[in-house]
């Protein structure tokens, strides 16, 4: 017990910003201050999330978003809390959101440059919140180019090839808080202490193994799915006795920020590949699939649409979707070979 008690040597979020802002910072301070109001906006959610079968945000808004879903009454109060903390911080001068149509402008405040923009999932898991399991925020950072003033960012400004991402992260509201990111030097984890309201650091350069157990998919549309994913599939499921890692174990929690935390720890594949009537998939390439793509591959695994690496897509649009897969690199090969019928 005296081991697990001493809690005093961790640092904090804003410490270790501090300590690597050399390695991405491109103007005094102002990338450093967008992941505090990141991380400010993180904990206003926690908060409510945790309480949140006393206060009234269970159940639906009545909207239907942009996607077609039904809005969750959380799916809202995450949009406007991480909207209302990069407006207050002043950092960012476009934001783009699963649950608006339309880019959102932001007038940066006069003692910042405002030069970057924010493509977030604020409440990723919808389905799951109702029913207290995991869910999470994604988010991807892009800088606006030089020669556009902040004022004048538009949508095109955001519409950027994974490539160009300045950080991706998420948060996942799990049995803990953690907020992982990466700026393009490694991946890093942060554990929410409620009782001091800071991020500090417990996951340092997270790597995940180059192959696994785990497998994530949604099996219930297996009717739609392609024949070579089939086979990959059934192959996971057979027994081999030279392979500890067949057949494999499927968890699929519904959450692809839980599943993708799990998955990149412990090792493993998510799918949310095309099908038969949803040739794109479901996951958005700007705000779900790009930022981490962007993690995994800082932490050694791959994500591609199945045939082309997912940071190298061309975008055309804010809510535009693509299959996916992701996780351990030898397992994303794998399912490559299958899915082309060489495997
Ligand atoms: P969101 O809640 O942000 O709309 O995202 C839902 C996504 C993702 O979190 C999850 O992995 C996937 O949808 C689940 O979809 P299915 O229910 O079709 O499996
Ligand atoms: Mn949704
Ligand atoms: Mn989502
Ligand atoms: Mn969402």
């Amino acid at each position: 017990i005296a081991e697990h008690a001493d809690l005093g040597d961790f640092k904090t979020l804003e410490q270790f910003i501090l300590e690597t802002q050399s390695e991405y910072e491109h103007s005094s301070g102002s990338f450093s201050r967008l992941l505090r109001d990141m991380s400010v906006a993180a904990k206003i959610v926690n908060r409510d999330m945790r309480r949140a079968g006393l206060l009234d945000i269970y159940g639906q808004t009545g909207i239907t978003n942009v996607q077609g879903e039904v809005q969750k009454k959380m799916d809202a109060l995450a949009h406007k809390e991480f909207v209302l903390a990069l407006r207050r911080g002043g950092e960012c001068c476009l934001i783009g959101s699963e649950e608006h149509a339309e880019a959102i402008p932001i007038d940066a405040s006069s003692e910042s440059d405002g030069h970057y923009i924010v493509l977030m999932d604020p409440l990723d898991g919808s389905s799951n919140i109702d029913v207290n399991v995991s869910v999470g925020t994604i988010f991807s950072i892009y800088r606006i180019p030089d020669d556009v003033p902040p004022e004048e960012a538009t949508l095109d400004d955001a519409l950027q090839p994974g490539t160009d991402q300045v950080a991706a992260g998420y948060i996942v509201y799990g049995s803990s808080t953690m907020l992982v990111y990466t700026t393009g030097h490694g991946v890093n984890g942060f554990t929410l202490d409620p009782s001091i309201g800071e991020f500090l650091l417990s996951h340092r350069n997270l790597q995940t193994p180059d192959r696994g157990s785990i497998c994530s998919i949604n099996s219930g549309n297996y009717h739609a799915f392609d024949q070579g994913l089939r086979d990959y599939l059934n192959w996971l499921q057979e027994y081999d006795e030279n392979d500890p890692n067949r057949p494999a174990k499927t968890r699929y929690i519904g959450s692809f920020v839980s599943d993708f935390h799990r998955n990149m720890l412990m090792g493993g594949i998510y799918m949310y590949p095309s099908t038969q009537g949803n040739p794109d998939g479901k996951l958005r390439l700007m705000y779900e699939a790009n930022p981490m793509a962007f993690l995994i591959e800082q932490a050694g695994g791959k994500a591609t649409n199945g045939k082309t690496r997912i940071m190298e897509l061309e975008p055309e649009s804010l809510h535009q979707r693509t299959p996916l897969f992701i996780g351990s690199p030898d397992m994303v090969d794998r399912a490559h070979a299958f899915l082309q019928g060489n495997a």
